[in-house]
């Protein structure tokens, strides 16, 4: 058998079938393989690809039929209304920082590190190491692989000050990125229809996970330098929450770095509530002028849920973080953990395990530290220059985002699609509020390829600003 005398049988019946009437019935196989001097299995495979392409169809035991033509009509799924109800929320398709978008143009929207800011070359040889090893082929326990668990366990560990237990490995659950970590956290902490406490604004796919688990959203102002712990407290009394969500360290998207102050406030105001503090310690490798210090590390009360991302650091490919709780909270989220993707792959497991024990890995985030550096200032100061109405609260001392205050009157989504036009790819604040927003604020993320072109995006961005200000 050939393809290409499967292909000339293809191509003869194509035309005896544009010519037949519908529901004609071909000849048998065997004829088909007389007339065309071909084996039984060539004509079988043609006939395959003629019934792919929706030519024929074949009725067992009974012979093969051209199909008879269909007039295109629209799917009529309106069923579905009535099936699905209206819904609890209606997010957004895909939120901005998930759109990928063509190479020519000035991406300031992502939320991932380009390529040029991760280990590749080590993230390939852990890859190679993985496959050849026993994790390509054996599934891991649910709570993760042990050494992962102790590395985990070990970082938070590291940070925590004389007099505090340091968590055990087996305190640290490896999850697939931490984005489940926050829909299980939700879950498994606060529940549905009970009141969750966010900080606002604060990071959008927190605000997803939130809405989906179906939970009830309060916002806390937060700013600069994190919450005012006594709003917090007031939230806490108000709602009875047994739980907060927080970015004590470079916060997406306002780059927050909390005091020891407001920290220490903080973990007083959840210990006494009773209450869960859900650290989102995302930017911990992205330090850059300071190096985060989780605030899980200074309670061993089994108060502070924390979550730690590799996903960004090491790879997007390589979907794996670590959620590290004690007590009775660390088998709840076991629980939904399991019941939602019951373990993680071994082989994304063991490749970053692999990357983040080679003596290389630091190395890399130091060299990281001065990339981000570069970027955040190279974007800061076309800001100054080109956007002289746009204010920034901080200068983020880690973390991969400006978040930007533009004037008042700012037409936002005006603002976004004239950008867009312009080859600037950027995103309206708007995604970041749990609640209607404070002001015209734009996130600009300083991580995305062509770092060279940022002044010259900026630039459009001012421009579009000022026709923007001048009206229609
Ligand atoms: C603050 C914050 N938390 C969590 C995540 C999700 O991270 P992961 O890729 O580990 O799911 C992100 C991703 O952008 C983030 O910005």
């Amino acid at each position: 058998m050939s393809d290409d005398s499967s292909g000339r049988i293809v191509a003869g019946l194509r035309d005896w079938i544009a010519t037949a009437a519908p529901g004609a019935k071909l000849p048998s196989t065997r004829a088909l393989a007389a007339r065309y001097g071909a084996g039984p299995v060539t004509v079988q495979k043609a006939l395959r690809v003629l019934a792919a392409r929706g030519m024929i169809e074949s009725r067992p035991g009974v012979g093969t039929f051209v199909r008879a033509v269909r007039v295109a009509r629209p799917h009529d799924y309106s069923w579905q209304t009535a099936a699905l109800g209206s819904p609890a929320n209606r997010s957004p398709a895909l939120s901005t920082p998930l759109r990928t978008v063509p190479n020519d143009v000035i991406a300031l929207h992502s939320g991932f590190p380009d390529r040029e800011l991760l280990p590749e070359r080590l993230v390939r040889t852990a890859f190679t190491r993985a496959a050849r090893g026993a994790a390509a082929v054996s599934r891991p326990p649910a709570a993760g692989l042990p050494e992962l668990q102790a590395w985990f366990a070990a970082e938070l560990g590291a940070a925590c000050p004389a007099g505090i237990t340091p968590p055990a490995p087996s305190d640290a659950i490896v999850i697939p990125g931490s984005q489940s970590g926050l829909s299980t956290a939700f879950r498994a902490l606060a529940g549905a229809g009970r009141p969750l406490l966010m900080e606002s604004p604060t990071y959008w796919g927190a605000i997803l996970a939130a809405r989906q688990a179906g939970v009830q959203l309060v916002p806390v102002p937060s700013g600069g330098g994190g919450p005012d712990p006594d709003e917090l407290a007031r939230a806490f009394q108000r709602t009875g929450a047994r739980a907060c969500y927080a970015q004590p360290n470079f916060a997406n998207p306002t780059g927050a770095r909390w005091s020891p102050d407001v920290a220490d406030q903080v973990l007083d105001t959840v210990r006494r509530h009773g209450a869960f503090l859900i650290e989102d310690d995302w930017a911990h490798d992205f330090g850059i002028t300071a190096d985060p210090v989780p605030l899980a590390a200074r309670d061993d009360g089994g108060h502070v849920v924390y979550l730690r991302s590799l996903t960004k650091s090491v790879s997007s490919a390589v979907r794996v973080a670590g959620i590290i709780a004690r007590g009775p909270a660390r088998e709840r989220i076991l629980g939904d953990v399991q019941a939602e993707a019951m373990y993680v792959s071994g082989l994304l497991q063991a490749a970053a395990l692999d990357v983040v024990t080679q003596p290389a890995w630091r190395t890399h985030l130091r060299g990281l530290r001065h990339q981000l550096a570069a970027r955040r200032d190279l974007l800061t100061c076309a800001l100054a220059e080109h956007v002289p109405a746009a204010h920034l609260d901080t200068i983020p001392q880690g973390g991969l985002n400006l978040w930007v205050r533009l004037p008042d009157a700012t037409d936002l989504a005006r603002l976004v699609r004239d950008c867009e036009a312009a080859g600037v790819i950027v995103a309206a604040g708007t995604e970041w509020f749990p609640a209607e927003p404070t002001g015209p604020y734009l996130r600009l993320n300083y991580a995305g390829p062509n770092p060279g072109a940022f002044p010259e995006g900026v630039r459009r961005i001012g421009e579009a600003l000022e026709r923007g200000r001048k009206g229609p």
